[in-house]
């Protein structure tokens, strides 16, 4: 089973910071998840919520500040004095720290009357770079997904599902999605739903999955990765299996 670490290591450090980062990949993790905006002079940046007052000691909404203004804001002192000065990360930043073998689930969020042209920069980045293989782009935004596939056909994708889809065969096909993987959320599988999902013949990722009772039942059913805040304790609890 693939463990992911959900925004880092976000049990331990504060979430999309070069320290939960870091730190992830201190504990083994060999695949991140991590949320991507755009800012209002269409930078990359890594950040779940689309207002920063959450996360950092500023208020705003991400799409409308410049990439300078996110900067000046402290992200890991809401966490733990301890991460006082955290910034919240470019793209670019996390892809010059982590190492090319690790793979990366960039999930693009998105406000949809504001989407600008984020799937182009992401994998603009990516080629720049050279880092388009070991990366799965999702969204729960599935126009998104749309829009990479055609313009890069052949980079992974991932579906993200908050609820369940009444027919998800019918609906992947209806809308022309080439899928990699499905990230469906964990309180919606059942026995049965993954039976369906595997149907499709594709990983099966399911988010966020932080309690040892349920990495079991999730090794038990075979579901392929799990997304996790504490990727250290999902890697020791596969060991004992
Ligand atoms: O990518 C899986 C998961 O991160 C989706 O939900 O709200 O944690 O971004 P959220
Ligand atoms: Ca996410």
């Amino acid at each position: 089973m693939l463990i992911f670490g959900h925004r880092g290591a976000s049990g331990y450090a504060p979430e999309n910071t070069l320290a939960a980062f870091e730190l992830a990949l201190e504990q083994g993790c060999t695949a991140l998840e991590l949320d991507v905006q755009l800012t209002r002079d269409e930078q990359l940046v890594v950040i779940h919520d689309f207002w920063v007052d959450r996360t950092t000691n500023g208020t705003g909404l991400v799409r409308e500040m410049e990439l300078e203004q996110i900067r000046q804001l402290d992200a890991g002192a809401w966490y733990d004095a301890k991460f006082a000065g955290e910034k919240i990360p470019t793209l670019e930043e996390v892809l010059n720290l982590v190492p090319e073998h690790i793979l990366l689930n960039l999930e693009l969020k998105i406000i949809p009357r504001m989407r600008g042209n984020i799937e182009q920069l992401v994998i603009d980045l990516l080629m720049s770079k050279n880092r388009q293989h070991q990366v799965i782009i999702s969204s729960f935004d599935h126009s998104a997904i749309q829009i990479v596939q055609e313009y890069l056909p052949e980079i992974k994708t991932g579906l993200l599902l908050y609820g369940q889809l009444l027919d998800l065969p019918k609906y992947i096909n209806a809308n022309e999605l080439d899928l990699f993987s499905i990230h469906p959320a964990y309180p919606y599988l059942t026995e049965h739903t993954v039976a369906v999902l595997n149907r499709l013949k594709k990983p099966i990722y399911t988010y966020t999955v932080n309690r040892s009772e349920d990495l079991g039942w999730c090794y038990q059913y075979g579901v392929d990765g799990v997304i996790t805040d504490y990727p250290d304790q999902a890697q020791k609890l596969l060991e004992v299996y």
